[in-house]
């Protein structure tokens, strides 16, 4: 009897339950094991989507405005960021700003502060930085785009507003907006 009731509280022990065999078998079963390839084939993991993780010149976080007007703008204002800015522009500022940037766009019509002239001298006059700062936070009125535009993506939309809104080289550029 009393050997018996020994076995029973030695069973009922967690720190010896846990040793026993039973304890692993849901972990070693046939299964996909985390960070494995599911094809035998092809073992390891599989690479990560595309844009799913920051990569070196794509990501650029600062603390506030102030902050950003300070930034240098990375991309080079060629016919290519031109055309992608430009793309951009009318969908993401056209509705405000207008066509040619000048604050008459149809929604911003509607507004109680007019948009600002994108194509005026006091824009002209600020940085790079500073409209990639706007962009990113927003203005008093204006809401931040930086949800919608990657911060790639709104460097280009500078080189447009630079080429083709302020007139710096209207000759070259070539996008269906400057139309
Ligand atoms: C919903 C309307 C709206 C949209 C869309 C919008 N803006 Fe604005 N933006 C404004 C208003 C209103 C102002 C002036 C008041 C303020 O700064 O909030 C402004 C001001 C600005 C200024 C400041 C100009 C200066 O010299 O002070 C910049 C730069 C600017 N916008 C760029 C852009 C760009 C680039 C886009 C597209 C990515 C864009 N805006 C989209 C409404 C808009």
């Amino acid at each position: 009897m009393r050997k018996l009731s020994l076995l029973i509280v030695l069973l009922l022990t967690p720190a010896l339950a846990q040793a026993w065999p039973w304890s692993q078998d849901m972990a070693n079963q046939i299964s996909t094991k985390p960070q494995e390839g599911a094809d035998p084939a092809n073992p390891g993991m599989r690479p990560f989507p595309q844009r799913s993780v920051p990569a070196p010149g794509t990501i650029m976080i600062v603390k506030d405005k102030d902050a950003a007007d300070k930034l240098k703008n990375p991309i080079a204002l060629e016919d290519k960021s031109v055309a992608t800015g430009g793309r951009l522009f009318e969908i993401y500022c056209v509705p405000c700003h207008g066509k040619e940037g000048k604050g008459d766009g149809y929604v911003g019509a509607k507004f109680v502060v007019t948009p600002a002239d994108l194509s005026s001298q006091s824009t002209r006059d600020r940085s790079d930085g500073f409209i990639w700062g706007h962009i990113t936070y927003g203005g008093v009125f204006m809401p931040s785009y930086a949800n919608d535009l990657s911060p790639t993506e709104r460097w280009h939309v500078i080189n447009y507003v630079r080429k083709v809104v302020q007139h710096n080289k209207p000759s070259e550029a070539k996008t269906s907006a400057a139309n």
